[in-house]
């Protein structure tokens, strides 16, 4: 199999937006409580943060994390998470069904954000509630003192204001799941008017409305259009959210899933640019693509859906823990890739979630901590995809899938950093039995020598279903040999099923 790929200096996209290299910290299941934060455990700081967590996030790199939900936050009180911890309320949460003790609220997360040197995506309840509320969030958090609620944060132990730009103007409202569903027309107006309320307070945010929770949705296409007719000048940004999972044994088309997630960015994108044309408007609205990943939904009556629950009402259960596996991590390579892609659009995107739940980093209480197979294509793409995101110009070997129809082959993202003098790729073979030749044409980037080149595929003894366990964790990144570039050509071979990450200096 083959595949030839151009690379030219001048055909670039647009600086790499660092922001779509973000996660997500919901609280829900085991992603606070016994994820970030564990007092009790042996790796805890002073202030109860897992220091072993902490420091597989940092070498994950999200670069924005959004919090506090999903799901949780359409029923949340943001005022029970501040204030002095032995007073603060304990409360059902209807949409895990869980006890949440508000043990961890904002101050910690905001604390926990600087020792992980990740910039605060705060999400608002539009739910169970609205203007006021999120007027009041963002004074609380945002205005320097001298008012109630300023001056409450301070009494609360942080005299300087949080400072958080990034604000989702609620979750997912268009699913009849959700805590406060509205339709698009109710949720437009609410939106709008919550966004013009904060920015009285403080003109300087970044705001997210909210989009479809899935191409798949029955409003999708009408939700984008309707909300962002009433909200287009008050916000920045439209939501997407989008899981994906293998079905019925088909591999192939699981591998070709990030067909889809273009698929769906491209639509968003040209409904956001007809409002734009149909208001005459100067700005454009780009996409904060806030959940994605792969997530193996088994059905609508198990533990982990909300509302849908026989164990009662517990404190940080299991939930959606599930475990990658070779397959899972290529996926997530290309989803990555689609996403840096449309980087000229696609502005902000969090991978959910961060820990234990749907997430590239488990750990168990009291115990240890380690990294899933889609730790690897995200870790390496936050560290090198710098500078300008290269156009791809691919003439690959196709894959037929059933869903898709034919797919390249070889998937493949590039940046160059000209200030450093580096290109990065990152590529995926989707073939399931054969390796791929892959020859890239490097066209005025001066690239005559490999940094580093990698892969992460099949290890020995396992097969595409391996995963990494609290016991092993034998999938990762092993050095790709054999990689060189000849008068301007770059070669290498891919393995089957394998991600592969490749840095030219
Ligand atoms: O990330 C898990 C859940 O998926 C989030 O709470 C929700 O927004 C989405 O449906």
């Amino acid at each position: 199999s083959h595949a030839r790929i151009t690379l030219d200096r001048d055909f670039t996209i647009g600086e790499v937006p660092r922001r779509i290299f973000g996660s997500f910290v919901e609280h829900m299941g085991r992603c606070v409580y016994t994820g970030i934060y564990e007092p009790g455990h042996p790796s805890a700081d002073e202030e109860g943060f897992r220091t072993d967590v902490l420091e597989l996030v940092k070498e994950m790199g999200p670069t924005v994390i959004r919090y506090p939900g999903g799901n949780f936050v359409s029923g949340y009180n943001w005022e029970d998470g501040v204030g002095p911890v032995e007073q603060r309320p304990r409360r059902l949460d209807g949409a895990w069904h869980t006890v949440e003790s508000n043990a961890f609220g904002l101050h910690e997360f905001v604390r926990w954000s600087k020792k992980a040197g990740t910039e605060i995506m705060e999400a608002i309840n539009l739910g169970t509630r609205g203007v006021d509320a999120a007027r009041e969030l963002v004074e609380y958090a945002n205005h320097p003192g001298g008012t109630y609620l300023s001056d409450l944060r301070k009494q609360h132990g942080t005299a300087e204001p949080f400072d958080i730009r990034l604000w989702c103007l609620g979750n997912e409202l268009d699913g009849p799941w959700q805590i406060g569903h509205k339709t698009a027309d109710e949720y437009g107006r609410l939106a709008q008017e919550a966004g013009k309320a904060m920015r009285f307070v403080d003109p300087d945010l970044e705001l997210v409305a909210v989009g479809s929770s899935s191409s798949a949705m029955p409003t999708f296409g009408s939700w984008e259009h309707t909300v962002l007719s009433h909200a287009y000048d008050e916000v920045d940004y439209i939501s997407m959210h989008a899981y994906y999972q293998e079905e019925d044994g088909d591999a192939q088309s699981f591998l070709a899933t990030s067909l889809d997630t273009d698929y769906f960015i491209e639509s968003v994108v040209a409904t956001a640019d007809a409002v734009r044309a149909k208001r005459k408007a100067k700005k454009f609205i780009n996409i904060s693509f806030d959940e994605w990943n792969v997530w193996y939904q088994r059905g609508l009556d198990t533990d982990d859906q909300p509302h849908k629950v026989s164990k009662g009402w517990r404190e940080y259960p299991r939930l959606i823990e599930d475990e990658y596996n070779v397959t899972d991590a290529v996926v997530v390579g290309t989803l990555l890739n689609s996403l840096l892609r449309h980087g000229d659009r696609v502005t902000i995107a969090n991978q959910a979630q961060l820990v234990n739940v749907i997430a590239p980093i488990r750990s168990e209480e009291n115990g240890p901590a380690w990294r899933q197979t889609s730790f690897w294509p995200f870790a390496r793409m936050s560290e090198l995809a710098r500078g300008q995101i290269l156009r791809v110009a691919v003439d690959s070997d196709k894959v037929a899938t059933k869903k898709f129809g034919d797919a390249d082959l070889v998937d493949v993202s590039a940046t160059w950093d000209e200030e450093h003098g580096r290109v990065a790729l990152f590529l995926a073979n989707r073939g399931l039995d054969d390796a791929a030749d892959v020859e890239v044409v490097l066209r005025g980037l001066g690239a005559s020598g490999v940094r580093r080149a990698e892969v992460l595929d099949i290890p020995k003894g396992g097969d595409r279903f391996t995963t990494n366990t609290e016991q092993s964790q034998p999938v990762g990144l092993r050095p790709l040999d054999g990689v060189g570039i000849d008068e301007g050509v770059l070669k290498l071979t891919l393995p089957a099923l394998s991600w592969a990450v490749v840095e030219l200096d």
